[in-house]
């Protein structure tokens, strides 16, 4: 035995993986289910470090130096399953197991239970930063024991993006907490997404900018507090013209937004467990309705009326209205990390995670999909406890969001004026006044529900439960 750690699974991000092992100094088992991924890998880049190539899972799992650790990296569900309880009949006690896909934290906490009773360690590891991060320093999430961890270490710590210096890894909890960090990174990942695509298609149709006016546009953000891997990429991409006709590439992508799951779970979540992140679920709805494609081409069909006309701005209006965007962008991109870091929070409750969100926001500063200049203030807010409740609460964020708030509120009307789908923005900024109000309709709604299912309500002046009995005369209240 002399590889101190393996990859199974071959594909483009396990060969990546495998690959930014080797070149940080690591021996490195490779196995692939089919040996042609494997002979590839050697015959392609063999000489860039120390590979330790197996062709049956018993060679490799003996190629390896104990306590063992494997990292697998294949596809979702039943191929997962099939692997670890493969490697778990071949391994020690001691040895380690890491599932680095995007896996169901359910399904990893149900794994983890499994792995454990036969003695061994299951790590569920979230990996962001796509193949290029998986080669050159990605994000890590592992979760699993504090044994394990030690172990893990000074391996992914390795591999890992840099920021600042620090290695973008850090043990974020047991069994599933680690998967369902990196769940919550792609839920606020859609977030992200769907407000760039909002404040495009403000520009776009509502100003009538050109795909590369506003690819300038985003570029000049990401000189701004907006600095972030997604602005600086959306940029590239509205800069970018199809090599066929010409026309910018953005026009000639079908409008239909895909999506693999993990924001569909990170809301599925946040509704079981009470959560509102209004934010990630509009992100999802939208990618939801832009595929319905019978739905689409039915209402084209239709040819619904929009508003009337178009509004004229002046050249200076325009440019204070681009303003405004980046402002709301801002804001809303803050509530959706408030949104799903809350999800965390009550997750770590419910499932008795310690995670430290500190160091969450400091290992998304590198490497990963969401990377962003403004989560060295989202750490330092925790780090000093004011954002223990909400991130909106801290000073930095309080004020940011209160600069932001007219051009926010402008963006939003004026998006509604000219008939502009911005789901993100509105339901941010509905979230917002939700929790600035003083009172909320909500009592309306305990009123109704007394009324056609004496459901109860409680009073604002005297402890109890009430009910009014609203067929009777007099609508008596009676202690319920
Ligand atoms: C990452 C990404 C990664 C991947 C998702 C995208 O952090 O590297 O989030 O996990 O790109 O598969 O998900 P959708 O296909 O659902 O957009």
């Amino acid at each position: 035995a002399q590889a101190n750690v393996g990859v199974v699974g071959l594909a483009a991000m396990g060969a990546s993986l495998a690959r930014n092992l080797a070149h940080h100094g690591n021996t490195v088992a490779i196995y692939n289910r089919t040996p042609k991924r494997t002979d590839t890998l050697m015959e392609q880049h063999g000489d860039e470090g120390a590979f330790v190539p197996s062709y049956t899972l018993q060679d490799f799992v003996d190629s390896l130096i104990p306590p063992r650790t494997a990292i697998i990296m294949v596809k979702a569900g039943e191929p997962t399953d099939e692997m670890i309880n493969a490697l778990a009949d071949l391994m020690q006690p001691g040895d380690i197991i890491v599932d680095a896909g995007n896996a169901y934290f359910p399904d990893t906490m149900r794994r983890e239970k499994e792995i454990r009773a036969r003695g061994l360690h299951f790590v569920g590891c979230g990996v962001s930063g796509g193949e290029e991060g998986a080669l050159k320093g990605p994000s890590m999430m592992p979760g699993g024991t504090e044994e394990s961890w030690q172990t893990l270490k000074p391996i992914l710590e390795s591999i890992a993006a840099k920021a600042e210096g620090e290695p973008c890894v850090t043990h974020i909890g047991a069994n599933g907490a680690g998967h369902f960090v990196k769940m919550v990174h792609n839920g606020i990942e859609y977030s992200d997404m769907q407000l760039i695509a909002e404040s495009y298609d403000l520009m776009r149709r509502g100003l009538g900018m050109s795909a590369n006016e506003i690819g300038d546009v985003f570029e000049q953000w990401n000189k701004s507090e907006l600095e972030s891997y997604l602005i600086e990429i959306t940029a590239d991409v509205l800069h970018e013209q199809d090599k066929t006709t010409g026309k910018p590439l953005v026009d000639i992508i079908l409008d239909h937004a895909g999506m693999k799951g993990t924001g569909t779970w990170t809301v599925q979540t946040a509704l079981s467990l009470g959560v509102p992140v209004t934010g990630i679920a509009e992100a999802v709805f939208a990618r939801g309705l832009s595929s319905q494609t019978a739905l689409r081409q039915g209402a084209q069909a239709i040819d619904f009326a929009g508003p009337d006309g178009s509004l004229q701005l002046s050249e200076q209006e325009r440019e204070s209205f681009i303003e405004d965007i980046r402002h709301a962008l801002y804001a809303s991109k803050i509530v959706a990390y408030a949104q799903g870091f809350n999800e965390i929070t009550t997750a770590a409750q419910e499932y008795d995670w310690k995670i430290d969100l500190a160091a969450v926001a400091r290992i998304w500063r590198g490497g990963c999909i969401i990377r962003a200049k403004f989560l060295n203030r989202i750490a330092e807010a925790f780090e000093s406890g004011q954002a223990e409740t909400s991130l909106l609460f801290a000073p930095y964020f309080k004020e940011a969001i209160e600069q932001a708030q007219a051009s926010w509120r402008r963006v939003v009307a004026r998006a509604a004026q000219y008939g502009i789908p911005t789901p993100v923005f509105a339901s941010s900024l509905s979230y917002f006044d939700g929790l600035r109000a003083d009172r909320l309709p909500a009592a309306l709604i305990q009123g109704q529900r007394d009324y056609f299912g004496a459901h109860t309500y409680q009073r604002v002046d005297k402890e109890g439960t009430f009910h009014t009995l609203w067929a009777e005369e007099g609508r008596p209240e009676i202690n319920a």
